[in-house]
């Protein structure tokens, strides 16, 4: 199968179709031959086995030669900060009911943290991990460095990676760390979004005491970038600005940046990946399971649940005042490590947190404010964006009118509404102004702010979805605001077949399809539009049942392996072939993690044992550094 997509690729490419089985003059394609066929000839001779594995391992980072600095260190930085004050709270711990602390009168106190946690009342917080404080790395054994052996077919290209092309790995905070009332920490609302007997995020990968190891692991496999999230209720437990800031957090990322560092690694930091704090969340529960918090004891949540105005399409995540909230934690974070971190990520995904008009509007303005405090009074010197979800919307019948007009207000909608101010200075897109209730348009102050205020343009493309109109047409959906018109806002049909009934791809555990000739077409799409350099900020495959499988079965997953490759060697052509400008991409994820109540969608590069905590490299992983390696820029 691997040899047809491959010249169905490039047959592809070659005359901009989709997916091609003949060429244009109805002829079969087939690939080029470079030696005539001749007639076989039989012969008989000694047999001998001369098959043999070849060792090869992987080769890890070198240590760090140089270390640049990309703004100023904290105490210089601290200037630009309002409120200096930090201090620590302990740990709720499982099976705690009542609040010990007396000091209630303090209301950023012991007794005002953990009457944060008795409200949120996680009745199932019956146990932490393993860990209870870091664990000390030790080395990876060579014997878990052989490259397994590789897949028949691969590849064909051969570029290489321009020298400054940013190849990592990713994972987020609350998928990964566990730990998460321990040193300080404040509910967030992925702690409430998952009931019943699905498995919650509270112990999950204890990266939070085993990140030393899980960073040797990555160093000892060559990778060079690796991307992290860092908990607002981490860093800020009270959450507001003027509340203090939590020394053992701080102290917590001072030490997993450095550890980045001296294995001879880059981080890269993205300031919120879902984890809001749960004190935002007041909900009216359409199309989500998420639960308010109860009533809140402090005076200061009391006023703040007031002031949480529920939606009208749900969850308000980005109400008006969060607004300025974010900024200040987003200027906590930057005063603290924007010394050391070359690339910074406001919002993860923010379609996520923002169901209305009013919830995008305040994160453009949010991350306008944020990247203007960056490079402006921080003098930040390292690149800071933004990275969104969208799965690349293509036209069912791209020789159909409405179809096109269906993909590109799919595009408008889900990345444009962002974009359109941030990266070009343009107008909210008409689609969005036109059907979204309470939508305004930015004034030429605002938008003369916001322009240009992002250095790369993130996109977590993991697959496409073919779309077409919805069967009423857009006008008249778009005017259906009611609860049942399942299609609206966007009003696009989305399916995973194209017009011949055939899978777009490969199926996966979930909706991700290997889709690599799209991808190259969506980075096209973007950078087009858009006009800044393109950074693939997540993309994975989670092999169908995966976890279900015996180990040596779930390690050799092949299916990853075709997906990174073919997607890389797309990138490679994007960046060579159609002049775009493709900063860097990060395999998501690293490692094996929480899918928010669900660890059977194994995204990983790399196993772990929920048990014991033991993680193991997957095929995958070995491919896709060798893939980048054997492309590395040669002078
Ligand atoms: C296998 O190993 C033997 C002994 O080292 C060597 O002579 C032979 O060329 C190898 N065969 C292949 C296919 O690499
Ligand atoms: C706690 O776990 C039990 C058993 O799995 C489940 O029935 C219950 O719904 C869970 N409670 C919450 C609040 O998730
Ligand atoms: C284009 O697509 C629309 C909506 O699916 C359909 O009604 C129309 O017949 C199509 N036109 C052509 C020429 O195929
Ligand atoms: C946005 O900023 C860029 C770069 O400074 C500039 O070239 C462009 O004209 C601006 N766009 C608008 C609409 O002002
Ligand atoms: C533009 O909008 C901002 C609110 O973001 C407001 O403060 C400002 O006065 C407006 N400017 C003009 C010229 O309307
Ligand atoms: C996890 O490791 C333990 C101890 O080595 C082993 O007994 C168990 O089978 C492993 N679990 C899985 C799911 O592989």
């Amino acid at each position: 199968m691997r040899s047809s997509s491959f010249w169905i690729t490039s047959l592809a490419a070659a005359t901009g179709a989709q997916e091609l089985y003949i060429t244009s003059n109805g002829t079969p394609a087939r690939p080029k031959c470079t030696q005539p066929v001749a007639s076989p000839s039989y012969y008989f001779q000694p047999f001998s086995f001369t098959l043999n594995d070849t060792v090869r391992y992987a080769t890890s980072i070198p240590s760090p030669t140089t270390t640049t600095k990309y703004a100023p260190a904290y105490t210089e930085a601290a200037k630009h900060l309002t409120s200096l004050s930090t201090t620590t709270w302990g740990s709720w711990l499982p099976g705690q009911t009542g609040i010990s602390a007396t000091d209630t009168a303090d209301p950023y106190g012991q007794a005002a943290w953990s009457s944060m946690w008795l409200e949120a009342d996680l009745q199932n917080y019956t146990k932490t991990g393993l860990f209870s404080t870091t664990v000390s790395p030790t080395p990876v054994p060579t014997s878990e460095l052989v490259l397994p052996p590789p897949d028949y077919f691969g590849p064909t290209d051969c570029y290489d990676f321009p020298e400054d092309f940013v190849f990592g790995v990713a994972g987020s905070a609350a998928q990964i760390e566990g730990a998460i009332a321990l040193d300080g920490r404040s509910p967030s609302f992925l702690e409430k979004l998952i009931t019943g007997s699905e498995p919650k995020d509270y112990v999950t990968n204890e990266n939070y005491f085993l990140y030393k190891q899980d960073i040797q692991r990555l160093a000892a496999m060559g990778v060079e970038y690796y991307s992290f999230t860092i908990p607002w209720t981490r860093i800020l437990p009270f959450v507001l600005p003027g509340t203090p800031v939590n020394r053992q957090a701080i102290d917590h990322y001072n030490d997993l940046i450095s550890t980045i560092l001296d294995a001879g690694m880059k981080p890269i930091v993205t300031m919120l990946h879902f984890d809001n704090p749960l004190m935002f969340v007041a909900s009216d529960n359409i199309g989500t399971r998420i639960l308010a918090m109860a009533m809140p004891a402090t005076r200061m949540r009391r006023l703040l649940m007031r002031k949480c105005d529920l939606g009208v399409y749900s969850v308000h995540f980005f109400a008006d005042h969060t607004l300025g909230r974010f900024v200040n934690y987003g200027k906590v974070l930057l005063a603290n490590f924007a010394d050391r971190v070359p690339i910074w990520v406001t919002f993860n995904e923010p379609l996520f947190y923002a169901f209305n008009f009013q919830g995008v509007d305040n994160i453009v303005h949010a991350h306008s404010q944020v990247y203007h405090f960056y490079h402006d009074e921080l003098k930040g010197s390292g690149k800071m964006g933004i990275k969104f979800n969208d799965n690349f919307g293509v036209p069912k019948d791209p020789k159909n009118a409405s179809h096109i007009q269906a993909a590109n207000r799919f595009q408008e909608m889900q990345l444009g509404f962002f974009a359109n101010p941030i990266f070009i200075g343009k107008q909210y897109p008409d689609s969005v102004l036109n059907t979204l209730p309470g939508a305004k348009p930015l004034n030429d102050t605002e938008l003369k702010y916001m322009n240009n205020t992002a250095d790369f343009f993130g996109i977590d493309a993991y697959t496409a979805t073919v779309v077409s109109p919805a069967d009423e047409g857009f006008d008249a959906c778009a005017s259906n605001t009611s609860p049942s018109n399942s299609l609206f806002p966007y009003c696009v049909n989305q399916e995973t077949t194209n017009i011949y009934g055939w899978n777009i791809g490969y199926g996966s555990e979930t909706y991700v399809y290997i889709t690599p000739t799209y991808l190259r077409e969506y980075l096209s799409n973007i950078y087009n539009t858009w006009r800044h350099p393109v950074f693939l900020s997540e993309f994975g495959f989670p092999v169908y049942a995966e976890a279900t499988k015996q180990l040596p079965d779930q390690l050799f997953h092949s299916p990853p392996s075709l997906y990174y490759l073919s997607f890389m060697s797309e990138v490679l052509k994007s960046i060579y072939e159609d002049g775009v400008q493709v900063m860097g991409a990060l395999a998501w994820s690293f490692v094996d993690t929480w899918e928010f109540g669900d660890y059977s969608q194994q995204f990983g590069i790399q196993k772990v044992n929920r048990t014991t905590q033991q993680r193991y490299y997957k095929k995958s992983f070995f491919d896709l550094v060798d893939f980048v390696k054997t492309r590395q820029h040669k002078d």
